[in-house]
């Protein structure tokens, strides 16, 4: 289970307020690289409040602490990560099967696999201002914000509480703490209704819950949040554990990697006996350099027979042991956009990879007051739309657009002037060395095409 983090008790949702708490108790601390790295921090809250990447949720209302909604960059960028995710997990390999599991569950589930007793984090509260805390995350013993004088510690379990049904007493359920028991119940399932064999894996993305008691630096800890795993089943050997561990470890850096992260910026971290999950025989992190420290981007964990064995199913004669891989999908949508920013001079660009950009192309007439370039560039974008993720502009002037372009990671921008009407050619300009060539427009979709794969 995931743990390890900075978190606030901050009592409202503003992730801006969050992150000025810490900064307060940090800057005190004389870290100058500490507040240039919360200077990105709010650079990146800023920008994706301004260009729709992420706002506060249900923001007119107040909000609601741990709760984040994902506007229209957003939601691409988002969705980039998990159809990559799924593409390198299900549909390049033949030994890995996809699902989709309910997110409600009956409540034995829970039972079962352990989190009603152990899905627990260490809260302590203040016993003069009442604020709450994870104890382990404390580095006093006194309360953060007040000084004041804290309770001891009891267990909290993180399983966030439903009742259904019309009747009472109304059936007490829980939203999933973790998408992964959806995999194992339909363990059986899966092996009797397609033909996979172990060694295999079931890969699933999709929200999961926890009350968390400090949620936090803006998404990264959320209270809400997506997860794309890896359940791979193998057999209860150690040495096939060994093996398959450190295959899922290279292969889950290597993804990040190969989608733009620094590599300087990842490193493994393996957890202590004391603070592995209670189903994990073995835990390593993949953990991010971010700007509030290292922290867990994804968990490759060693669950043994642990699930499979409490949900009493078996595979021909043994109980097969699981390898799983457990990332976050909202942290890596966080990570992607810390990792991608830069400023050149006066200008940002997110160099995010193309494959995760929200758009790829922007279309601009070079000037939007002469009707014969308009149509011409609107026909290009029309022509384009189907091909691959394209945006239109023709506001402000030419330098405005391409900044506009580069701080949300498009790309490429495209753009119809006067030689278009003589030669059919257009301007194509790359976002990172901001080199432009002329290309025809009738060639454009193979040039992205052939670009983007
Ligand atoms: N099935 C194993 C499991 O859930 P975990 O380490 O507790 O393991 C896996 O969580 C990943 O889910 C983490 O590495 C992180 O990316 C993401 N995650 C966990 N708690 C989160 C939270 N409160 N907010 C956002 N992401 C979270």
């Amino acid at each position: 289970m995931e743990h390890n983090s900075t978190g606030s008790a901050g009592s409202n949702t503003d992730s801006t307020a969050t992150n000025s708490v810490l900064v307060s108790h940090l800057a005190v601390l004389g870290c100058e690289m500490y507040n240039q790295h919360m200077d990105l921090m709010d650079k990146i809250v800023s920008l994706c409040k301004r260009r729709g990447f992420v706002y506060p949720g249900s923001e007119i209302y107040g909000g609601l602490q741990g709760f984040w909604d994902y506007g229209p960059l957003g939601v691409e960028l988002k969705n980039n990560i998990k159809k990559e995710w799924w593409k390198s997990m299900v549909y390049q390999r033949n030994d890995v099967v996809g699902l989709d599991a309910a997110i409600i569950m009956n409540p034995t589930v829970w039972e079962a696999s352990g989190h009603t007793q152990a899905f627990t984090d260490p809260l302590v509260e203040c016993k003069s201002c009442h604020h709450r805390f994870r104890a382990d995350q404390l580095v006093g013993s006194q309360c953060p914000d007040c000084d004041g004088q804290l309770t001891e510690a009891k267990t909290f379990n993180l399983l966030t509480e439903v009742f259904l049904g019309s009747t009472e007493p109304k059936m007490k359920a829980y939203l999933r703490g973790e998408i992964t028991q959806g995999v194992f119940v339909n363990f059986k399932n899966v092996v009797d209704s397609s033909r996979v064999e172990i060694p295999f894996g079931i890969a699933q993305v999709g929200k999961a819950f926890r009350n968390e008691i400090t949620p936090g630096n803006f998404t990264f800890r959320s209270r809400e949040f997506e997860q794309m795993e890896l359940e791979f089943f193998i057999e209860p050997k150690d040495e096939e554990a060994a093996k398959w561990f450190s295959y899922w470890k290279d292969q889950r850096l290597n993804w990040y990697v190969n989608l733009g992260i620094n590599k300087q910026n990842l490193r493994f971290r393996e957890h202590a006996p004391d603070e592995r999950a209670h189903y994990a025989r073995a835990a390593e992190d993949i953990e991010y350099n971010s700007p509030f420290g290292w922290k867990e981007f994804e968990g490759i964990h060693h669950r043994g027979d642990w699930d499979l064995s409490r949900h009493k199913l078996t595979y021909k004669d043994y109980t097969p042991w699981v390898i799983e891989t457990s990332g976050g999908v909202d942290r890596a949508t966080l990570f992607f956009l810390l990792d991608s920013y830069s400023e050149v001079g006066d200008r940002v660009v997110l160099k995010l990879h193309p494959k995760l950009a929200p758009y790829k192309v922007a279309v601009f007439p070079l000037v939007s007051n002469k009707e014969n370039i308009v149509n011409k560039a609107r026909e290009i974008y029309q022509l384009l739309k189907p091909v691959t993720v394209t945006t239109w502009d023709d506001r402000g002037n030419i330098g405005k657009r391409y900044y506009a372009q580069d701080e949300i990671g498009t790309p490429w921008c495209v753009t119809v002037d006067y030689q278009t009407l003589e030669d059919g050619t257009v301007t194509v300009r790359d976002r990172d060395s901001a080199q432009q060539e002329r290309v025809s427009a009738s060639q454009l979709d193979s040039y992205f095409a052939s670009k983007l794969n």
